[in-house]
């Protein structure tokens, strides 16, 4: 939206995959591309706001004007979160951050073993939007953004995001959703805030999907990322 002024506001994205290594080689991902995170970049810079770009590793140019911070596993973005969260005033969560991690790293390459199975031990990442959920100023001065890319049950889990991770707006995608999800240029979103998805569930006597969903699709067809 053009007629949108931010200038004189602080605007921290997050974007793209994290890689979690397993040995120097090898390590876990997901499909991400940060397309969804490079285009609000441009979007919020292109209106005057001050952003800052954390991404992980992606084939994308950075954005012009936009201070963009390169980082690899999900802790990594989490410190860069952390270093940058207290100055900003609308926060992004736009990546795609592994839920999981290798309990170990290995020095050396994994060699293949002379058993047919590999076990891994997984262990959580820290969850940053949960982390800025808990964090954000008290006084309503931070607005923070969430994405949920869901396979099923899209607004019930959305809805549930945006309480339990105390977002003040929670952009909802469907995986499975024409012109949605993952390395498109198009995307497909619902947007939940606390206001509107109460008063929208507040009539459907406590069930946490809404059906009238209409006026909560930001775009019925897939929109171009900027
Ligand atoms: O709970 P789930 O991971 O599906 O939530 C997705 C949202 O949470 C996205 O906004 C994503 O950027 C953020 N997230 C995060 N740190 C994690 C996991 C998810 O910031 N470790």
């Amino acid at each position: 939206d053009a007629s949108c002024d931010l200038r004189g506001l602080r605007v921290l994205i997050t974007a793209g995959p994290t890689q979690e290594p397993l040995d120097p080689v090898r390590y876990l991902t997901n499909h991400s591309t940060g397309k969804m995170g490079y285009a609000l970049a441009r979007a919020a810079q292109s209106m005057g706001a001050d952003v800052t770009l954390v991404s992980g590793p992606v084939a994308l140019d950075e954005p012009d004007g936009v201070h963009t911070i390169h980082v690899q596993t999900a802790q990594e973005m989490f410190d860069a979160v952390r270093g940058q969260f207290s100055q900003a005033d609308i926060i992004i969560m736009a990546a795609a951050v592994g839920d999981f991690r290798p309990d170990h790293r290995s020095d050396q390459k994994i060699k293949k073993a002379a058993e047919s199975t590999l076990n891994i031990t997984l262990v959580h990442n820290p969850d940053i939007l949960a982390w800025a959920g808990e964090h954000k100023r008290k006084d309503g001065s931070q607005m923070l953004c969430g994405f949920a890319m869901e396979t099923q049950d899209l607004l019930a889990n959305a809805q549930s995001k945006l309480e339990r991770k105390h977002c003040d707006m929670l952009v909802a995608n469907n995986l499975n959703d024409p012109g949605a999800g993952f390395a498109h240029d198009t995307n497909r979103v619902v947007i939940l805030t606390p206001d509107i998805s109460s008063a929208a569930c507040s009539r459907h006597s406590g069930t946490a999907q809404p059906v009238d969903t209409q006026d909560r699709h930001v775009h019925a067809e897939p929109q171009p990322l900027m």
